[in-house]
């Protein structure tokens, strides 16, 4: 287990601040719980829990070296409810600048807030002005998104988590570091599933952090895009050409907001660029509508596609791009580059170096290879997709499983990665007899 060096106070809070952002709910929310005395600002280093409820990483914990406890069913230790550790947690969580701009759902802020609210009663101490005000400013806002629709104010559909990818090495907030996502609060609305965050994207987008060479000096094509975050990591992580797509008018508006919000939008961006990121261009890509030439035509050398696996009627149009993408022409097969080292500086935005793992062989094969991210809901219809990459001539891999270190995101179901190609044995003209629609893919 790592030992930390840090204040205590700071990182007790850090942790708090990183779940709170990312909307980790209270019933799954890890408090921290070490027995420390922030009047002495001790530096610690203690057990972690183990993660027993499949939503915030062991891992990140074990990094983190606190003992916490899940949920709002315990007393949290007096320390935590002193009125300066009150005031912090008013100033640099519930009131952080990025939750002011960008804020998270009201319901999660309220959620968190009543908590902790409760708990300062409960110890009968003194309540710090500025934590009564949030409170009751809180509970003043909108019930319900009923009454405030009624209202004409905002709905509280949409929300925004925000992800610290500076954390846990870095305790106060690098805004370089942040990554934040406007999302629905509805799994499906506008008739779409893509406009909330799934458990796939995030693992995907750990999985991109922790190889960034599979991404760095590459063309990248995301399918299926949905809000961008796999897009707007990727990004980060200085790929030399970079497509997000997806088909539906709103998804589309969504994710070319969460692209220019997070300085990664290539074109019509309003918002200022993310330093050494390569901004993406947002395609209107229908995998019913598209032509094989113009997916052969980008020449992919990584596609990327999460939570896509989940309607049969979509695995074949689903396996026809990705057979576009990965049917390259011998003319054209890319020649592998040596991965670049920790060194090069692709890991900045992680703010650890020495994060990168090494690629899998298929990733240094040099052929374009497809990573699609599946959470494995309905164990039929993986295997159906298994099928129907096979009778489209491509061939996979599973990759490991992955020890989550940066993302907070809900873990409770597993998540199957699969490393996908164009099948060795496949004569080139097998790409050509799947492709048969007409219309191309339009960037914008
Ligand atoms: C479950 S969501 C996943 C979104 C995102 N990848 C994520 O994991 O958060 C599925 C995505 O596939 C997209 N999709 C569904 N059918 C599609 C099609 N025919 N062409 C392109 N994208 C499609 C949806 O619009 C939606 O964004």
């Amino acid at each position: 287990m790592a030992t930390q060096t840090l204040s205590s106070v700071d990182h007790a809070l850090a942790l708090i601040r990183v779940q709170y952002m990312a909307g980790v709910p209270a019933r799954l929310f890890h408090w921290p719980v070490a027995p420390v005395n922030p009047r002495t600002d001790t530096t610690t280093t203690t057990t972690a829990t183990s993660d027993a409820d499949g939503f915030v990483q062991a891992q990140i914990m074990a990094t983190v070296g606190w003992s916490t406890q899940v949920g709002t069913s315990q007393r949290l230790p007096a320390w935590m409810l002193e009125v300066a550790v009150q005031r912090r947690m008013v100033a640099e969580i519930f009131q952080h600048p990025r939750c002011l701009s960008l804020p998270p759902s009201q319901a999660h802020a309220k959620s968190i807030a009543k908590y902790y609210y409760a708990q300062v009663e409960a110890a009968r101490g003194d309540t710090c002005d500025e934590l009564v005000s949030l409170c009751v400013e809180l509970l003043n806002l909108n019930t319900s998104d009923a009454e405030a629709a009624a209202a004409g104010g905002g709905s509280d559909d949409w929300c925004h988590r925000t992800y610290d990818l500076g954390f846990p090495q870095a305790i106060s907030t690098d805004p370089a570091a942040l990554i934040s996502m406007k999302e629905s609060r509805n799994i499906i609305s506008k008739g779409t599933t893509g406009l909330a965050g799934w458990p796939a994207a995030h693992y995907l987008a750990e999985w991109l952090l922790q190889h960034p060479s599979a991404v760095s000096g590459k063309k990248v094509m995301e399918l299926g895009s949905g809000t961008g975050l796999v897009g707007i990591v990727a990004g980060t992580l200085r790929p030399k050409i970079l497509i997000a797509s997806d088909y539906d008018t709103h998804v589309l508006s969504c994710l070319r907001h969460n692209l220019d919000l997070n300085g990664v939008l290539a074109k019509g961006a309003e918002l200022p660029a993310r330093a050494n990121a390569t901004p993406a261009l947002v395609e209107d890509l229908d995998w019913f509508r598209v032509t094989e030439r113009s997916l052969q035509a980008f020449g992919a050398e990584l596609v990327l596609a999460a939570d896509v696996v989940y309607d049969p009627d979509l695995l074949d149009p689903l396996c026809k791009v990705l057979s576009g993408l990965l049917k390259v022409p011998s003319y054209r097969r890319i020649v592998p580059k040596a991965a670049p080292t920790a060194a090069s500086g692709t890991t900045a935005l992680a703010g650890d170096g020495s994060v990168q793992a090494p690629l899998p062989p298929v990733l240094t094969a040099g052929r374009p290879v497809a990573l699609v991210a599946s959470t494995i809901r309905n164990p039929d219809i993986i295997e159906q997709f298994k099928t129907t990459l096979k009778t489209h001539a491509l061939e996979f891999t599973t990759l490991a499983e992955l020890p989550p270190l940066r993302l907070f995101y809900d873990r409770s179901l597993p998540v199957l990665l699969l490393a996908i190609t164009a099948s060795s044995a496949a004569p080139a003209a097998a790409a050509a007899a799947a492709a048969a629609p007409t219309v191309a893919a339009t960037s914008t």
